[in-house]
């Protein structure tokens, strides 16, 4: 018997969404963590790549920038086929593209805000699994895992929210892409743990990324919006540090997680345990 040694995360990641945000700070993580090499997938313009791709590579991890969006199927393919060709194979996926979508009643809320919505944080989860479970499948297990293990082909990450388990007025297109993300995380887990290949989802609490910054921070409601990023702080317990994350991620992809299946598992320092505010 002797002390683990070696990269806790080796192989290779591909990341949706991944060029900033939540999505970019897993990047990091992986890069942290030993990965050989780190795939981001966006829709972001060339600046925001460059900035993305230069955060993981500082830490000597290659980085391939991918542009491709998650809601058409030909990009998701082809996104995994030049992962694949570059790198060999995709040992860690985490699906973390996502929009909020309309933040309005629903009696309000426009059919095609609605379905752009699902399009991205529902069929886009739905892609994504779809191509990385069919490359995942058909490879070996990772190797450089400590003797004993059980074997692993992949790990999926998808990424729901608290509101993938609660609700808040206005968010009837968010909340229910999140629980179809949920959803579609359980079945697919099923279907994946018979080719050794694991997919949990975890549901981030609330941090202040590009995605909710023009809901706190809007001019015409600033006060309002500022009161209630302080009330679902205080929930929260403390604001939560985007790498939090990350290594929730990394740490759920690795094979010693081989009994966590199907699994979304609530990254928000207590929010949807809590009661009240204290
Ligand atoms: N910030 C939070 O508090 C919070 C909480 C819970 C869940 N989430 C989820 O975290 C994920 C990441 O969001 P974030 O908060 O980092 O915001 P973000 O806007 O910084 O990141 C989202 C990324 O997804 C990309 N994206 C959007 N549509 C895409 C498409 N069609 N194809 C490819 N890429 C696309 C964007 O370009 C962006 O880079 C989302 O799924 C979001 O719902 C965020």
């Amino acid at each position: 018997m002797s002390r683990r040694s070696g990269p806790l995360a080796p192989g290779v990641a591909l990341i949706t969404g991944g060029a900033r945000g939540l999505g970019n700070a897993i990047a990091v993580s992986f890069a942290k963590e030993g990965a050989r090499g780190v795939a981001i997938v966006d829709i972001q313009d060339d600046a925001t790549f460059a900035e993305g791709k230069k955060t993981v590579e500082d830490i000597g991890c290659e980085c391939l920038t991918i542009r491709a969006d998650v809601t058409k199927e030909a990009d998701m393919e082809r996104a995994v086929a030049e992962a694949v060709a570059k790198f060999g194979r995709i040992d860690y996926a985490a699906n973390f593209a996502g929009v909020i979508g309309p933040v309005k009643p629903l009696s309000e809320t426009k059919l095609t805000d609605w379905q752009k919505t699902q399009d991205v944080n529902s069929t886009g989860i739905f892609l994504a699994t779809k191509y990385e479970l069919r490359q995942m499948m058909q490879q070996s297990s990772i190797e450089g895992i400590e003797e004993g293990r059980v074997p692993q082909r992949g790990s999926i990450i998808n990424c729901a929210s608290v509101n993938s388990l609660l609700a808040y007025p206005g968010t009837t297109a968010y909340t229910a892409s999140k629980h179809a993300c949920s959803g579609i995380t359980k079945a697919a887990a099923l279907e994946g743990r018979k080719q050794r290949v694991r997919v949990n989802a975890v549901s981030p609490g609330f941090l202040l990324t590009k995605m909710l910054e023009p809901l706190v921070k809007d001019e015409a409601h600033l006060e309002a919006g500022e009161a209630m990023w302080r009330s679902f702080v205080e929930r929260q317990g403390r604001e939560a540090r985007f790498e939090e994350v990350g290594d929730v991620v990394v740490l759920m992809s690795l094979p010693r997680m081989s009994l966590v299946v199907g699994q979304n598992l609530f990254v928000d320092g207590g929010f949807t345990i809590n009661e009240g505010n204290d």
